[in-house]
C-alpha cells in the first residue's frame, strides 16, 4: 500500500523525460514485454504482462513507477551489466582486453522483422561507450501461441581477447504483489517433483553443475505465478525454460521495491569463456509463455508451439513399441530377441526396441561395468549382427530400433585403451565413476567425429533402422579436457564446449538423417529441454514406470511438454492391474517393456485391446489440446483429457491415486473442459478388461455445456481404478 502511494507522488517529475524514450513493445496475441530507454539511454523493461489496446500508451508506463534511489533506476535493466553503477545480480560480466571489469550498456538501435504472419524477430543493439563490446538482444515472438524465445549475442570488437564471466540469455523484470515460483527437483526415478515457494527478499537460484545429465536433480524449467498461486484456469503464470542441455543458472532476485528480477542463462560456475577479437558468443534461448488464465492455457500454448516449431516432427506420427530393457536386461541373444519380435507383433505394436547390452567383444557389455564405447555387435550374443536382427524384425512385421549411449565410455573398453585422451578426467586425481563410466570429451572435434560416426556407421550398414534411443547416464566428474589443454585453451570452456560439441554432432546427424525417430533419454529424464528436442522426436521421462508414480511425473511433465513427445512404457515395476498400467501409459506415447509370453491369457487380450484402442484415439492425444481436470496432488482421482481441434472427439483419462477408504472412489462429477458447449456428446468407456462390463450408461447424451458445467462421474471405484472415456459428438 505504502509503496503504491509513493509511486503516484513521485512519478510526476519523470514525465517529460519519458516522453523522449525509445519504446520497444514486443507483443504476442495477448501479451507484451515492453523495453524502453531511460534518461541515460539505458534499456529497461517497463512492462511485462497484458498487451495494451493502444500501443502509444506503452510510453507512459515507466512514469507510473517510482524508482528514485541511486541504483533503482537500473534494477529493471533489460540486460544488466556489471562493474559500473549496477549493484544487483548481473546478466553480463566481462573482463575487457585491458583487464578492466566494468561494462555499461547503452541503447543504440533496434529493428523488427516479421518472418511470417505469426513469427517476428525484434533485435536490439546495445553498446558500451568505452569498450567496443556489442550486445544484441533477440526476441522471437510466436504470436498465436503467446510464446517468446529470447537470446543474446555478445560480440567482441576490442583489439584483444575478452573474458565472459557471466553471459545470461535473458533478463526480465516483473512487478506484482507476490511471486510464487514452482520449481522441480528429484533424482533418478524421482524426476519432476514440484515445489512451490513464495519468493522473499534475496535471491532464489535454480541451477545445475552436473555437466551432462544436467537435469538429474533439477530441470531448467519452472512456473512463476504473479500476485497469487495460479490454478489450471485462473491466475497469471509464466512457464519458462532455459533451452540448454548443460549447466544452467536461473536467478530470481527481489529488489528493494518488491519487484522481481529474473536472470537466466548458462551457469557461469567454472565457465569463464574467452572471446577473441571479432568473435561472438550466442547464448542459448530462454523460452517462455505467459497466461492470464492459469496454467492450463499456458500449457496448451507451450504444447502448440513445441509441436509446430520445436520438437522434431511435432505434428507427425509416432511408433508404439516393445522394448526389451526390463524384459531381459543384459541377458539375451539373437534367438531370444527374435522370439521377442514375435511377441511385439502379437501385441500389435509398431516397433521393437533393442536396449543396452548388444555390443562389446573384448569387454562384452554383459552388465554396466564394461563395453561402453565399443559399438560393435557382441559376436556371442549376436553372431549374425544387427543386420540379421533388422531382417528378422521386418519378417516378423515390426520395425527395429536400437539403444546407444554414444557420449560415454567404460574404463573397461577398447575405446578407453585406445584413446584415454578422449576421456574427461582430471589426470592428477583418481578416476571417479558414475554408473561405472566416464564421459567422452565432446569439446574435441575428433571425439565429435567419433560420436557422429557411431550413428553414421550404424545407419549406413543398416538403413532400415527406424529408431534410436540416445541415452546419457553419467554426470561429469573431474571436469578436465586433455584436448583443451593440448590446444592451449582454457579449461573453463569445457562445460560450454561440451554442449556445443553435442549439438554439432546432432546437427550433423540430422543433416544426413533428417527424419529417423530418436528418443532422448538420460537414465530416465535427466536431460530434457527444448534445445535438445529440436533433434529428437520424443523423450524418456523417467525410469520409474510404476503407474501410480507415473501419474504424478506425467502430470508435471505435461505442464511443459506435449503428450506426443512423452514416452510412457508399461512395465512390471508394479505387478498390479495391467489395465491400470496401460491406461496410464496411454496419456502420451505408449510403449511396452514386458515379456509378452509371460502374460496371462486375459492380460494378453487386455494389452492387445489397449493398443488397438490407443490406435483409435492416439491422434487426439498427440495432436489435440490437453486439459488437466483433477489434480492428483489434491484429489483422490487424477483426471485429464485431450480434445481435437474440431471439438468433436475427446479422450478422458481417470486414475484412482488414493488408497484411503474415505477417498477410494470418485464421489463427485469431474468437470470436463475444451468441448463445444453447444454440441451433443456421447460417452463410451474404452479399454475394458476382458470379461468386464462398463458401469456407465453409454446411451445417455450430454451437451458440452452440461459436461463442462456439471461434469461427469467416471465411476472410479476400487474395482474400477482407471477409466478411459471416449467422448464423441452425435449429430
Ligand atoms: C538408462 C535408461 C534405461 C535403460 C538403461 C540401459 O538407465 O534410462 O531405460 O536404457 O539405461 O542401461
Amino acid at each position: 500500500m505504502f509503496k503504491k502511494i509513493l509511486y503516484l507522488i513521485i512519478c510526476i517529475p519523470y514525465l517529460s523525460i519519458a516522453q523522449k524514450a525509445v519504446v520497444i513493445p514486443i507483443e504476442t496475441q495477448n501479451n507484451a514485454l515492453v523495453l524502453a530507454t531511460d534518461k541515460d539511454n539505458r534499456l529497461c523493461v517497463t512492462h511485462f504482462g497484458k498487451r495494451l489496446k493502444q500501443t502509444s500508451e506503452y510510453a507512459q508506463i515507466s512514469q507510473q513507477y517510482w524508482a528514485k534511489d541511486d541504483n533503482a533506476g537500473i534494477y529493471n535493466a533489460a540486460y544488466t551489466s556489471s562493474g559500473s553503477t549496477n549493484l544487483v545480480e548481473p546478466a553480463l560480466n566481462i573482463t575487457h582486453a585491458d583487464g578492466n571489469t566494468s561494462t555499461e550498456l547503452k541503447y543504440v538501435s533496434h529493428e523488427v522483422k516479421k518472418q511470417d504472419e505469426n513469427v517476428s524477430l525484434t533485435t536490439v543493439l546495445l553498446k558500451d561507450e568505452l569498450y567496443p563490446v556489442e550486445v544484441t538482444l533477440f526476441f522471437k515472438t510466436y504470436s498465436q501461441e503467446d510464446v517468446v524465445e529470447q537470446w543474446t549475442v555478445i560480440k567482441n570488437k576490442e583489439k584483444g581477447s575478452i573474458e565472459l564471466e557471466k553471459y545470461a540469455s535473458a533478463n526480465l523484470y516483473f512487478a506484482a504483489d507476490n511471486y510464487y515460483l514452482t520449481s522441480y527437483h528429484g533424482s533418478w526415478a524421482r524426476e519432476m517433483k514440484p515445489e512451490e515457494t513464495l519468493l522473499t527478499n534475496g535471491i532464489k537460484t535454480l541451477d545445475s553443475k552436473l555437466g551432462t545429465r544436467a537435469n538429474l536433480f533439477a530441470p531448467p524449467t519452472f512456473q512463476l505465478a504473479f500476485d497469487r498461486s495460479a490454478t489450471e484456469d485462473e491466475g497469471k503464470v509464466l512457464l519458462g525454460q532455459l533451452a540448454w542441455s548443460g549447466n544452467f543458472k536461473i536467478d530470481f532476485e527481489m529488489d528493494s521495491y518488491h519487484h522481481l528480477r529474473m536472470i537466466a542463462g548458462i551457469n557461469p560456475h567454472s565457465s569463464e569463456y574467452p572471446l577473441e577479437a571479432n568473435q561472438e558468443f550466442k547464448t542459448p534461448s530462454f523460452i517462455y509463455t505467459f497466461s492470464e488464465k492459469g496454467k492450463g492455457l499456458a500449457s496448451i500454448n507451450m504444447h502448440r508451439w513445441a509441436k509446430k516449431y520445436r520438437i522434431l516432427d511435432g505434428n507427425g506420427s509416432r511408433m508404439t513399441l516393445l522394448n526389451n530393457w526390463e524384459a531381459t536386461y543384459f541377458d539375451f541373444d539373437e534367438n531370444k530377441l527374435v522370439g521377442l519380435f514375435k511377441g511385439a507383433k502379437k501385441l500389435g505394436v509398431d516397433m521393437f526396441l533393442l536396449d543396452d547390452g548388444w555390443f562389446g567383444n573384448k569387454h562384452p557389455r554383459n552388465d554396466d561395468h564394461a563395453g561402453l564405447g565399443d559399438w560393435q555387435e557382441n559376436k556371442k550374443k549376436l553372431p549374425q549382427g544387427i543386420g540379421y536382427l533388422v531382417k528378422q524384425a521386418t519378417a516378423a512385421g515390426v520395425k527395429f530400433g536400437i539403444w546407444l549411449e554414444p557420449e560415454m565410455v567404460n574404463p573397461r573398453s577398447e575405446l578407453y585403451e585406445k584413446h584415454p585422451e578422449w576421456v574427461i578426467k582430471e589426470p592428477q586425481r583418481p578416476e571417479h565413476y558414475f554408473r561405472n563410466q566416464l564421459v567422452l570429451d565432446l569439446s574435441n572435434p575428433e571425439v565429435q567425429n567419433f560420436v557422429y560416426g557411431i550413428l553414421d556407421t550404424l545407419f549406413t550398414k543398416n538403413p532400415n533402422i527406424a529408431f534410436v534411443k540416445w541415452d546419457c547416464n553419467a554426470v561429469i566428474y573431474n571436469a578436465h579436457s586433455q584436448y583443451l589443454e593440448k590446444t592451449k585453451q582454457k579449461q573453463s570452456k569445457l562445460y560450454v564446449d561440451y554442449v556445443k560439441g553435442l549439438y554439432k554432432v546432432l546437427d550433423r546427424v540430422r543433416t544426413k538423417y533428417p527424419s529417423v525417430a530418436m528418443m532422448l533419454c538420460s537414465g530416465g529424464g535427466g536431460r530434457v529441454d527444448y534445445e535438445a528436442l529440436k533433434y529428437f522426436t520424443e523423450f524418456w521421462i523417467s525410469d520409474d514406470t510404476h503407474p501410480l508414480e507415473r501419474v504424478y511425473i506425467q502430470w508435471e511433465n505435461s505442464m511443459f511438454y506435449p503428450a506426443i513427445a512423452s514416452c510412457n512404457h508399461v512395465t512390471d515395476w508394479d505387478k498390479g492391474s495391467l489395465k491400470y498400467r496401460c491406461d496410464v501409459a496411454m496419456m502420451g506415447k505408449m510403449g511396452f517393456d514386458i515379456v509378452v509370453d509371460k502374460l496371462t491369457p486375459n492380460d494378453l487380450i487386455s494389452a492387445q485391446k489397449a493398443i488397438s484402442d490407443y490406435n483409435s484415439f492416439k491422434d487426439v492425444v498427440w495432436q489435440g489440446d490437453l486439459f488437466r481436470l483433477s489434480n492428483p496432488w489434491d484429489k483422490p482421482v487424477a483426471s485429464l483429457m485431450y480434445v481435437n481441434e474440431k471439438q468433436d472427439k475427446a479422450v478422458m483419462f481417470n486414475y484412482l491415486v488414493s488408497n484411503r477408504f474415505e477417498f477410494n472412489f470418485a464421489f463427485e462429477p469431474i468437470k470436463l473442459k475444451g468441448l463445444d458447449p453447444n454440441k451433443k456428446y456421447k460417452i463410451k468407456e474404452l479399454n475394458l478388461y476382458p470379461e468386464t462390463k462398463t458401469s456407465l450408461d453409454e446411451v445417455a447424451t450430454f451437451t458440452g455445456d452440461f459436461l463442462m458445467s456439471v461434469g461427469y462421474n467416471p465411476d472410479i471405484t476400487l474395482n474400477r481404478k482407471s477409466v478411459i472415456l471416449e467422448i464423441t459428438t452425435i449429430k
